[in-house]
């Protein structure tokens, strides 16, 4: 078996500063095999990408599957509350995913995003305001942390006063699939993890009673009552991976943009005088920083990577933060550089059959929030010294707070 000189220092779990380790990575051995999650470690862009595009060899079977297996007791425990959302998007393969996946594309359709755009700039301007008095302030506690739900909470048709519930279930559900949690924590979680899919049922039964406008009584209008079209399990389903894949993701994402766009500021200002350049400082900032910063796929068959033969049935992590260093497609990947030519070759939102299908709201969501920001606290800056924390998991890098003043 390859061991790299990286693959010895490789903590999967520590995604403080992965970019060196990263690079060496990429230039000595870019897969390697790591003994303390039982992966192989694809960091170069064309390799993941090949990876992404062949769904057959490379299935994403393994999305949602927990870093260290439940325990007989936490299965009793599941089956208890039954607790089964089943593969729907993320983990699931085609054809089912194929028929589900095109019925969830009709929700987030740019004309259907547009319809929204009122009530997101509605939910920034207040948010904005709220923190307008308050400086120096932590951006994440007082505004990044909600803002993505609140939008989201909106546009599926959740309502606003269960976001900080639903922000805890879902917090909870990343820790327990994503982290390493002890035996003991592993079933404290599990114990959070039954009311927030029973939660996810009502909330489908409530909306099949009473359809209203939202994307989740859009998705029960396709279904038309029909279950070969698709199931209300599948629906709730669909729910539950769009109320965890939904804001964790953009408020890692918005705070590691702001944490970039301050440091070097020269950026912070040149948004300040040109908005509309803001949404090409998005792409960079998630080719930069990607907040989904490794995704994973399972070989069916086995193949050859970069020269490395990877037997059947073998778990890849695929590093994104590194396929977007890759300075075979992006030169000086380490340099920000908002007028890169190639700005959305990204792979921050996957590539693909699973392509992000959130991916049009949150790009929204994230240059509305910026407009916002910019319009009303151009003087904002970073509080210096601060450390940053990152919390231990193997998929979303974001810090856990951000000080911030103007
Ligand atoms: C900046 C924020 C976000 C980032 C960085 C991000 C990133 C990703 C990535 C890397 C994937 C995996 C793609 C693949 O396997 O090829 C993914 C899939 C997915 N994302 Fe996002 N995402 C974001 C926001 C959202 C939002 C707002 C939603 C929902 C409203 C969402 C829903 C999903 C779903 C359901 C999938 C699975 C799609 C499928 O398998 O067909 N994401 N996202």
């Amino acid at each position: 078996m390859p061991t790299c000189p990286s693959s010895t220092t490789f903590d999967p779990l520590d995604l403080s500063d992965p970019f060196p380790l990263l690079a060496q990575a990429r230039r000595q051995q870019p897969v390697f095999y790591s003994p303390d999650i039982d992966y192989w470690v694809i960091t170069r862009y064309d390799d993941i990408k090949a990876i992404f595009r062949d769904h057959e060899t490379y299935t994403a079977a393994n999305t949602i599957t927990p870093i260290v297996p439940f325990s007989d007791a936490v299965k009793q425990m599941l089956a208890d509350g039954d607790y089964s959302p089943e593969p729907v998007l993320s983990n699931n393969v085609p054809p089912s995913h194929t028929r589900i996946r095109a019925l969830v594309n009709r929700l987030f359709t740019p004309r259907r995003m547009k319809s929204f755009a009122p009530a997101i700039r509605d939910i920034a301007q207040r948010g904005v305001q709220r923190i307008a008095d308050s400086a120096p302030i932590d951006i994440v506690a007082e505004l990044t942390y909600e803002y993505p739900a609140y939008v989201l909470f909106h546009v599926l048709g959740v309502p606003a006063a269960d976001v900080p519930q639903v922000k805890a279930w879902a917090g909870n559900r990343i820790k327990l699939y994503y982290g390493r949690p002890s035996a003991a924590e592993q079933i404290a979680m599990t114990k959070n993890l039954v009311p927030f899919w029973r939660y996810v049922v009502d909330l489908v039964h409530d909306k099949v009673r009473q359809p209203q406008d939202d994307l989740t009584s859009d998705l029960i209008r396709l279904r038309a009552g029909n279950d070969s079209v698709l199931t209300l399990n599948e629906i709730a389903s669909c729910m539950i991976t769009l109320l965890v894949a939904g804001h964790e993701t953009t408020t890692a994402q918005i705070n590691n943009a702001l944490l970039h766009l301050l440091t070097e500021r020269e950026h912070w200002e040149a948004l300040c005088a040109a908005p509309a350049t803001i949404p090409q400082a998005l792409e960079e900032m998630m080719r930069y920083d990607p907040s989904v910063c490794t995704w994973r796929r399972q070989t069916a068959a086995a193949s050859t990577i970069a020269g490395v033969t990877i037997p059947a049935g073998a778990d890849l992590l695929l590093m994104l933060s590194s396929a977007n260093r890759d300075p075979a497609v992006f030169p000086e990947p380490d340099l920000i550089v908002t007028s890169r030519d190639n700005l959305k070759d990204h792979l921050a939102f996957g590539y693909g059959i699973h392509y992000c299908v959130g991916a049009p709201l949150a790009r929204l969501e994230m240059a509305v929030l910026l407009e916002t920001l910019t319009g009303a606290l151009p003087d904002m800056r970073l509080v210096r010294d601060q450390a940053l924390e990152y919390s231990r998991n193997i998929s979303f890098r974001g810090p856990a707070s951000l000080w911030v003043t103007w």
